[in-house]
């Protein structure tokens, strides 16, 4: 790992790529520092909750949310993205935070929402099951609504406690207003594939980390617990 990284901080770069990506692939969103936020809470109050996990992001843009998750398991979390100039782009943010040999460096991969041979694909590679799903700002197509839950679904194994630190558990950080437009679909795709959600209180997540606490749009995202039953 990279002195910087192991000091609390990670890189991306974002605005040399602009003139390559389309417009999500090159920012880092406001929900994934919502979410990078409460992947730490969670391994305050939990520790060693992430450690040796499977973990997979999905719609991975930068990757500042798989990377954070990083910090925290011994094994690689699977970032993924449809874009491959944003995985191209992924990469390079990857080198500038950690090293080759690295254990825990992520791995990327190609992933298309609801796209068999690209979900056959992630399962011959990584496995049907993981234990942590993790996603932030990737509500806001409404075509893409759909696919997304279905492939969040395949790679959950059903849970009955829905506890979270009893695994297999999509953690979805949304920003409201994106996720407003396409609320009913949302849930009732939700229903539809047997799929429990639950919203968390984003107000228990400390804030003492990277951002200034007027920088954290807390109150206009969703964080959501999503478990298959
Ligand atoms: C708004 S960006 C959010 C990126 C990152 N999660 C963040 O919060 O900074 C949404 C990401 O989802 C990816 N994406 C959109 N539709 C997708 C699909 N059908 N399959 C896989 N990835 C998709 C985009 O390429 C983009 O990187």
């Amino acid at each position: 790992m990279h002195d910087d990284l192991a000091a609390g901080g990670l890189f991306t770069d974002s605005r040399d790529n602009q003139h390559t990506l389309g417009a999500e692939g090159k920012l880092v969103w406001p929900a994934s520092e919502i979410l990078c936020q409460y992947i730490c809470h969670l391994s305050h109050t939990h520790p060693n909750l992430f450690r040796g996990k499977k973990i997979l992001e999905v719609g991975s843009g930068q990757g500042l949310v798989g990377m954070t998750a990083s910090l925290f398991s011994s094994s690689p979390p699977i970032l993924t993205d449809y874009d491959e100039d944003a995985i191209e782009l992924l990469e390079a943010n990857l080198s500038r935070n950690f090293k080759d040999d690295d254990a825990g460096r992520p791995i990327t991969t190609k992933l298309t929402w609801g796209d068999e041979k690209s979900m056959d694909d992630l399962s011959k590679k990584h496995g049907d099951h993981f234990d942590f799903i993790v996603g932030s700002d990737i509500v806001y197509y409404r075509t893409a609504v759909v696919p997304l839950l279905q492939t969040v679904r395949r790679f959950l194994t059903p849970q009955i406690t829905r506890k979270v630190e009893e695994g297999s558990v999509f953690i979805l950080c949304n920003q409201r207003a994106r996720l407003c437009v396409n609320h009913d679909l949302f849930f009732d795709t939700v229903k539809e594939l047997g799929l429990h959600i639950e919203e968390t209180n984003t107000s228990q997540i400390s804030l003492d980390s990277f951002l200034p606490p007027d920088k954290i749009p807390l109150e206009k995202t969703h964080l959501f617990l999503i478990f298959r039953q």
